[in-house]
């Protein structure tokens, strides 16, 4: 079995995501999720509209997804990769060469984005 790993924060959950996700999970047979926590959120400087919780439920319902794992930092990468035996892991090009340091655990890939859409976007929507 084929396992694949990715990382973000999925807010108000948007097209670009579902297709990263479908993409992703089309590389294998299993498709794990790191979601950043809203304390992990603060250290990056972002806040999310949607608690982790809620966002944690929305993934959870996509069909794409097999499960669900916390990401409170950004070393704990390499660890998750190794326990939970994982063959690729997948980001948007938008996070592009900065993975790298994992291909000598695993297969990285990046991914074209989805034009037109962020989460940023639907947000500076909500505001007006
Ligand atoms: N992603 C994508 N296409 C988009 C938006 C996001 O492929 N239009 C991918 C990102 O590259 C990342 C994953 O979805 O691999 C989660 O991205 P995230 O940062 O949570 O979403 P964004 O919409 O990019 O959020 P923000 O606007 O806050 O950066």
């Amino acid at each position: 079995m084929k396992k694949v790993l990715t990382y973000g924060t999925f807010d108000l959950l948007h097209y670009g995501h579902i297709e990263l996700l479908r993409r992703a999970k089309e590389l294998g047979d299993y498709l794990i999720v790191g979601l950043s926590t809203d304390e992990f959120n603060e250290v990056k400087g972002k806040k999310s509209v949607l608690d982790f919780n809620k966002r944690k439920q929305l993934l959870e319902s996509i069909k794409y997804v097999d499960l669900v794992i916390p990401e409170n930092n950004w070393d704990q990468k390499i660890d998750d990769v190794i326990s939970h035996k994982i063959d690729i892991f997948v980001m948007g090009d938008d996070w592009i060469n900065k993975f790298d340091f994992l291909k000598v655990y695993c297969e990285v890939k990046y991914l074209p984005r989805t034009d037109l859409i962020s989460s940023s976007l639907l947000k500076s929507i909500i505001k007006k």
